[in-house]
């Protein structure tokens, strides 16, 4: 199965995945990473591990729409199969769901529904709970919406920091995007309305 890495900046999880596909642990092909940030290190990380890379400034797009037209025009031509949000930062337009329905998937930093949006972990901090975590989604037309196919919990210490916190969360990250990524290749994900099951 191809797929397709969309990412905004350092790539800590597409290099997981990478390490992950190189390892053999998830059998599919990268077949294209994905930025809207010229500067994201992500895209280093791709060319180094040979994969294609492509950039896309949002500036060259009058609509939200146009830019998701022409990222979805790459990935049939790449015949793409399952395209993976890793530090994404956008807002898909319902054009490009509906186009990929049920085979895109997002990694959220909290344990949604809650904190949803850019700032999960700054969030989750300040609310003063004990326990976040991490969570992997299929994307739906609203943000951090759709069925929930992987969480994992991390319990927040005394005196952590948003940078020790998100320490621990892109350890959680790193392990359950892999095996979400793998689950789904293997087609032992079934959607059933928000609930989702995995075969074993
Ligand atoms: C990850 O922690 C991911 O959960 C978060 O961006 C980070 C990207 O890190 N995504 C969101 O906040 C989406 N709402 P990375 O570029 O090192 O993989």
């Amino acid at each position: 199965m191809n797929i397709a890495i969309l990412c905004s900046g350092n790539g800590t999880n597409l290099q997981a995945i990478i390490d992950s596909v190189n390892k053999g642990y998830i059998p599919a092909k990268i077949a294209l990473v994905l930025s809207d940030e010229k500067k994201a290190f992500a895209l280093e990380r791709a060319n180094k591990a040979g994969i294609e890379t492509i950039t896309l400034d949002k500036k060259d797009y009058k609509e939200r729409e146009d830019f998701d037209r022409e990222i979805v025009k790459r990935l049939k031509k790449r015949n793409v199969e399952l395209v993976v949000l890793a530090g994404f930062m956008r807002l898909l337009s319902p054009y490009f769901v509906k186009e990929y329905r049920d085979r895109i998937i997002n990694i959220h930093p909290a344990l949604l529904p809650s904190f949803k949006g850019p700032h999960g972990i700054k969030d989750a901090l300040e609310r003063g709970v004990k326990v976040t975590g991490v969570t992997v989604h299929f994307v739906d037309e609203n943000l951090d919406n759709g069925p929930i196919i992987l969480q994992k919990t991390v319990e927040i210490k005394e005196g952590d920091t948003e940078e020790t916190l998100l320490e621990r969360v892109h350890e959680e990250e790193h392990r359950i995007y892999p095996e979400a990524i793998k689950l789904f290749v293997e087609g032992k994900i079934r959607i059933d309305g928000r609930k989702v099951s995995i075969k074993s």
